[in-house]
């Protein structure tokens, strides 16, 4: 299993304007797609290429082109804030849903929709941005493994929380994590110490 952490200036910009209590939905949105860019950017930095020959106004030159298709899975509903990054930097990308929730008292995930589409030949970007206790990506990933067959499968997020990386490292080793930030704990309820809150109710304005 490998973790990065992204350490780039935008990145913790970005990161710090998500944390602050006052950030609001329109806000809170815009600054997750494009803190997205980044993380899916780094995800994506190993995908195949082919060598194809360009022609440019000045002469015949040696070039490379992506090789290597996507399906973006988003983890409803917090995921879907990370979707829209994605499909930007790959419009052809196909899109899967998983929809999970995770029971208040218990932690564990509650798993209530699912559309996956066939993966053959495509590699699969799992999108959650709280990896808190890991048992929503942990199960998100279980059910990709179950219903399809990516190349490979990696985990984009924007928060980890040690718990959460150990688990995924445990259950699902080959998978790659790509985070904004590995936070300290999680506090006694589940939630990621310092995180950002809930990060569901912040992007869709519920509570
Ligand atoms: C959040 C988050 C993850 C999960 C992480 O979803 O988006 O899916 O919690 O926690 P875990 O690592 O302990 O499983 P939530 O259940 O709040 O649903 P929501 O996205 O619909 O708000
Ligand atoms: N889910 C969230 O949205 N935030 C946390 O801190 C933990 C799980």
């Amino acid at each position: 299993m490998s973790l990065t952490v992204l350490d780039h200036p935008l990145a913790h910009d970005l990161l710090s304007r998500l944390r602050e209590r006052g950030t609001g939905p329109a806000e809170f949105r815009t600054l997750t797609r494009r803190l997205g860019w980044l993380l899916v950017i780094d995800a994506t930095r190993d995908l195949l290429t082919e060598k194809v020959t360009v022609d440019t106004p000045i002469e015949e030159t040696k070039a490379a082109r992506l090789a290597e298709p996507l399906v973006a899975i988003p983890v409803l509903r917090a995921g879907l804030g990370l979707l829209d990054a994605v499909t930007d930097l790959y419009p052809d990308t196909i899109v899967g849903y998983l929809g999970l929730e995770r029971d208040e008292e218990t932690l564990e995930p509650r798993d209530y929709y699912a559309k996956l589409p066939r993966m053959e030949g495509h590699r699969a970007l799992v999108l959650d941005p709280m990896l808190a206790t890991g048992g929503s990506g942990s199960a998100a990933i279980a059910h990709i493994k179950a219903h399809a067959t990516p190349t490979s499968i990696s985990f984009v997020c924007i928060v980890a929380a040690p718990e959460g990386v150990a688990r995924l490292e445990a259950d699902h080793p080959e998978v790659p994590i790509v985070a904004g930030a590995l936070d300290r704990q999680l506090n006694d309820v589940g939630f990621i110490v310092p995180g950002l809150g809930d990060f569901g109710d912040r992007l869709h304005g519920t509570d």
